[in-house]
Parts: C-alpha cells; structure tokens; sequence
C-alpha cells in the first residue's frame, strides 16, 4: 500500500503525476489555502504533506497528525514552519533551496530599476493621458543604476546571484552578513563586506535578501531608514516582516528616502492601504520565483525532497536534521 500524502494547494500536474508514482495523495487542488482547521484535519491519518508558505504548520496543525514523518516547503523559505514543533513531533521538515535563486535575483533587478527610473509610475501616468509634450528637465528624472552602489543585506545564494548581475552596469557592490563571505566568493561577486550602518550610509540601493526569522523582525525600521541617502531605493524581495512598514510608509512620504521596491510585506496580501497613495513605491504580489519553470523546479524539488524522506532517506534539504 503506498504511504498517504496531502498535496496542500494546486500545483502543476507533472508534480502530481511524479507523485502518484509513489503516493496516495489527498490533493487540495485549488488555489487558495486551507483554513487551519482544514489543514489539521487534513494532515491526520498522512505520512507526509507537500506545504507552501501559506500553510502554517505548528503545534495546532500536528496535533492529530501522529503518523507524519515529512512536512516539504515549496518555498525556500520557511517561517511558516515552527520548527521546533515539528523537530518535537519527530517531522523532517524541507525547503527548496537553490533552483530559485536566478529567478529570485532577475526579480530584485526588475524592482531596483523599475524603482530607480520610476517604471511603474511613469506607465500609470501614461495611461492616464496626462502626457502632454516631450520635456527635457521633466517630472521623471530617476536615479541611475549604472556606477551607483549596491548594499546587499543578507549575502546568501540569492544576494550573491544579485551581486553578479551588477557587474553589468559597472556598480560597487558592499554586502553586510554576520560573516564576511570566503575570499574567493567575494572575488567571484566583486562585493566587500562592510557594517550594516556603513551599508545603509553607502548603498545607493539597499537590497534585503535575509532569511526571515524573529531575530530579523523590523530589522529595517526608523533608524535604519534614516541613515539611508535621500536618494536610495530600497527593494524588499526577501519578507515583509524585515520592514516596519510604519516606518517606511513615513519615510516615502516625507521622501526622506527616494524610492522602495516591494514584493513582500508582512501581512500580504492584507497590504497597508496607505502604499497605494504613493507614487514611489513599486509594490509586487510575491512573485519573486515566479517563472513556470523556477515554480516547476521548486514543486519538484519539494517531491523529491519527501520521495527521500518517505523511503527512509535523508532528503537532500533537511532543515531538522
Ligand atoms: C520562497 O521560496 O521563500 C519565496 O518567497 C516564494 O517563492
């Protein structure tokens, strides 16, 4: 008899297919979340489940769940686990590091120069049938990207991927983590480690590309904020809850900053209405992996992930080891 797993929301049929090799799934095929008493009620009676970051998985949604040996992310990452619970519950818990890291990183260019030539805006006005003649000293004067500096907070695979991009437009690259990265990695990005206020001071572009944890909560708040160049854009692809959104909204008001990217926020999609009033702020529905082929590979990954854990080995993601 094959093991019973939960798929917890649509994804695309080679991974069900993949699956069903070696499963019997309860598939929730739809494209919504299952509210957390479904969820639970759900994961009872399961060996394994394939989540994504939307499904909250702690003591509640364990509690009748004795018989699970694997909980897989979709996601890479996964602060949507309690995984303390779930290491007390004996449940391998995996992400998906890796296979979205390019996609991830295309994605915080196309905010950055979006945010620094005002992309967004400039094509809402224009819908708007409010351009009237050319002009040379005009309303859109952005910042460049070319020769500015970039700060990546948070220099991990996807900060680094980001980091090799700017080499095309002849940037300086500065990068703050708890360490600084091996020689020849810095070598390989063209990035110097500098403090975080030495970060927030240079950068042009202030990227957070942190994994989000209690620790990093409103890591990016008044001060920070004030410490950045009235000219800087900060882009946020990483986790809504790394900004105190009050802070920034402030900020962008006041034009105390020039400009933000923002693909996640702390309580998406309930976004803080006041981000709309703003015209120098690009705000995107976390899509930061999202290309069918990176969604694809992640789903996969995710599969592969519980068909190891499943048959007794070690996936190769584990996150509780
Ligand atoms: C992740 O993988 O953590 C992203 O936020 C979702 O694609």
């Amino acid at each position: 008899m094959k093991p019973k797993i939960l798929v917890s929301r649509e994804v695309f049929p080679e991974v069900i297919e993949h699956l069903a090799g070696h499963f019997e799934i309860d598939y929730h095929a739809e494209d919504a979340a299952l509210p957390p008493a479904e969820l639970a009620a759900r994961l009872a009676g399961k060996a394994g489940a394939i989540t994504m970051l939307t499904d909250r998985i702690d003591d509640s949604a364990l509690a009748g769940a004795g018989g699970l040996k694997a909980v897989c992310n979709v996601a890479v990452g996964y602060n949507n686990f309690d995984l303390a619970a779930l290491s007390r519950a004996g449940v391998l818990a995996t992400n998906t590091p890796g296979v979205l890291d390019d996609t991830t990183a295309d994605t915080v260019w196309a905010l950055l120069m979006a945010s620094a030539r005002r992309v967004v805006a400039a094509d809402r006005w224009v819908r708007a049938g409010r351009w009237q003649r050319w002009k040379f000293n005009d309303d859109w004067l952005g910042q460049d990207v070319h020769h500015a500096t970039l700060g990546i907070l948070g220099m991990g695979r996807i900060g680094q991927a980001v980091a090799k991009r700017a080499a095309g437009f002849a940037m300086r690259v500065i990068y703050h983590n708890r360490q600084t990265l091996p020689g020849e990695v810095e070598r390989a990005c063209n990035a110097r480690w500098v403090s975080k206020e030495a970060l927030l001071h240079e950068a042009d572009f202030v990227v957070l590309m942190l994994p989000y944890s209690p620790a990093v909560h409103h890591l990016v708040g008044a001060v920070e904020l004030a410490a950045m160049k009235p000219t800087a854009h900060l882009i946020n692809v990483a986790r809504g809850g790394i900004v105190d959104d009050d802070a920034l909204i402030a900020a962008l008001r006041e034009r105390r900053i020039a400009g933000a990217g923002l693909d996640v926020f702390e309580n998406e999609p309930a976004l803080d209405a006041r981000f709309f009033e703003l015209d120098n702020v690009t705000l995107t529905p976390h899509i930061g992996s999202s290309s069918r082929a990176t969604r694809l590979a992640m789903a996969m990954c995710a599969a592969d992930n519980l068909i190891a854990a499943l048959h007794g080995r070690r996936p190769p993601n584990l996150l509780n080891p």
